[in-house]
């Protein structure tokens, strides 16, 4: 595809940045919050550190909205705590919980931000996962409706976009990393069980947004990392195919089309799986029209045929060192593996920002629907370096590069209305706690010592900044080349 012209973005287009509650606020403990099954699921994950702290965004969201503000946000996107806003099983609304979010988004929509909530990020309340036994009971899609219906209620006066669960599909796949299969006995049938539940849940919620936020529009939040065939060889094509399905289209399709699609059923047959699909549920489910897809893209993913001699489930680095990424092997399914033409962070996650520009129109010839970017980022080991500041290239580069991508989905004919990247500030990672830093803005604490908790601009902040404030004209340096590349590639 060969284009004259730097692409443009469309002059309303949302720039901001993305967090999640329990990553970001800190304060569980404080002003009525009950605990969360992720607050106990990170500290399983010592030396790396507790919520408690986080970024303390809890008592510096003035701060941070001024610096968004600084900065030329027009979005932020964050998630509510379930268990701040609804502590406990007798469902009384905590008034300071509702307290915060208020403060946060007048706070926001005084400085010219449009706020985008996540109803759920990973942290079901402790007495939710007590009495419905999580997300395995279906009792719990009562609890969820009744949460969702607290916050459309509450801020569906000011707050129009909406997503419903974060990640639904890597909370399948990464179960036992996120907490997720707690308590279940047999993973590998009983996730289909809880993955429908999740999609009433879903359901619930879409349905709800409609019914009480005037002009309230709401999508799910798909985590997506495209799978490239390893070689030509057509074993790799088809385990790549498996791959994309099992990792993200069955949640896709079933989002956008309403019903399960036939490589899921004929999964199930083939496994003997039953997802205890009752009556009503899929009529449940078809009422559920979503808006829009909220994308997670950070990395692409290479797919190949499996050894089928042996069985990893899952792909991770725990270390933070290159190169030692355990890639999964699935028996009969695929396998991934290294891509040797880009780069990878410390944490061995490719860095290939093409893989933007392909997920945004691949997303679009499938479902045809309007997209967000939601989260997208860079990873890495930093500290305040002797003159004070954080000179953060590495991730400019990603930056710049994912979001020219945006640029070219854009003129290759997507709709995309917004690029929200991971993160604003610091914030706890998923397993890797402060040790793997996203942010715009260093937060001055660590795994081990809370520190003074001080806000610090990086470098990345500043070319943002310029970013935003020039609607993407102003990238710090000539892309001419990087788009001549993007074109003979
Ligand atoms: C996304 C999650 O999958 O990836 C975030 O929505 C998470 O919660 C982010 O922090 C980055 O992953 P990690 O493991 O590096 O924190």
């Amino acid at each position: 595809m060969k284009y004259k012209e730097l692409p443009t973005f469309p002059k309303d287009f949302f720039w901001g940045a993305s967090s999640a509650a329990w990553q970001v606020e800190g304060a569980t403990k404080e002003d009525g919050r009950s605990p969360a099954i992720i607050d106990l699921n990170s500290q399983t994950k010592k030396p790396y550190a507790d919520n408690s702290v986080a970024a303390d965004h809890y008592h510096h969201y003035k701060e941070d909205v001024a610096l968004m503000k600084e900065c030329g946000f027009t979005s932020y996107r964050f998630s509510l705590s379930w268990s701040r806003l609804i502590p406990a099983e007798d469902r009384k609304i905590n008034p300071k919980g509702l307290e915060f979010y208020n403060n946060l988004i007048n706070e926001l929509i005084a400085a010219g931000i449009t706020p985008i909530i996540t109803l759920y990020h990973y942290d079901m309340p402790c007495w939710v996962d007590e009495k419905c036994g999580g997300w395995r009971n279906r009792s719990i899609i009562e609890e969820f409706d009744y949460y969702c219906r607290v916050c459309f209620e509450n801020f569906g006066d000011r707050v129009k976009y909406w997503l419903s669960i974060n990640e639904q599909n890597m909370q399948i796949v990464y179960g036992d990393w996120l907490g997720v299969s707690k308590g279940c006995t047999d993973w590998f049938k009983d996730k289909w069980k809880i993955n429908h539940i999740m999609n009433l849940c879903h359901a619930k919620a879409i349905i709800a947004c409609h019914e009480l936020v005037e002009g309230g529009k709401i999508g799910p939040v798909p985590g997506y990392v495209p799978i490239y065939p390893e070689t030509c060889k057509p074993e790799d094509q088809i385990a790549a195919m498996n791959a994309e399905e099992l990792t993200q289209k069955i949640w896709d399709d079933l989002y956008v089309f309403r019903e399960y699609n036939s490589f899921t059923k004929n999964y199930w047959k083939e496994h003997d799986i039953d997802p205890d699909i009752r009556p009503g549920d899929m009529e449940l489910i078809e009422q559920a029209k979503i808006d829009f897809i909220a994308v997670n893209c950070y990395r692409s993913d290479v797919g190949k045929a499996p050894d089928n001699s042996y069985k990893q489930e899952i792909g991770l680095n725990k270390t933070g060192k290159k190169g030692e990424f355990v890639y999964p092997n699935l028996p009969g399914e695929y396998a991934l593996a290294r891509n040797p033409f880009v780069e990878v962070t410390d944490w061995d996650w490719h860095i290939d920002a093409t893989c933007m520009r392909y997920s945004l129109r691949y997303l679009w010839d499938h479902y045809h629907l309007p997209m967000v970017i939601t989260e997208a980022g860079f990873g890495g080991h930093e500290d305040l370096g002797e003159d004070g500041k954080i000179h953060d290239e590495e991730r400019i580069n990603y930056l710049r590069e994912y979001a020219f991508n945006i640029g070219l989905a854009i003129q290759d004919g997507v709709e995309v209305f917004g690029f929200n990247p991971w993160s604003f500030t610091d914030l706890l990672s998923t397993g890797n706690g402060m040790a793997k830093r996203y942010g715009l803005v260093f937060v001055n604490t660590t795994d081990d010592d809370a520190r003074d908790l001080t806000r610090h601009k990086k470098d990345s902040f500043t070319w943002y900044s310029k970013l935003i404030k020039s609607n993407g004209k102003d990238w710090g340096t000539d892309m001419t080349a990087w788009q001549d590349f993007q074109k003979n590639k």
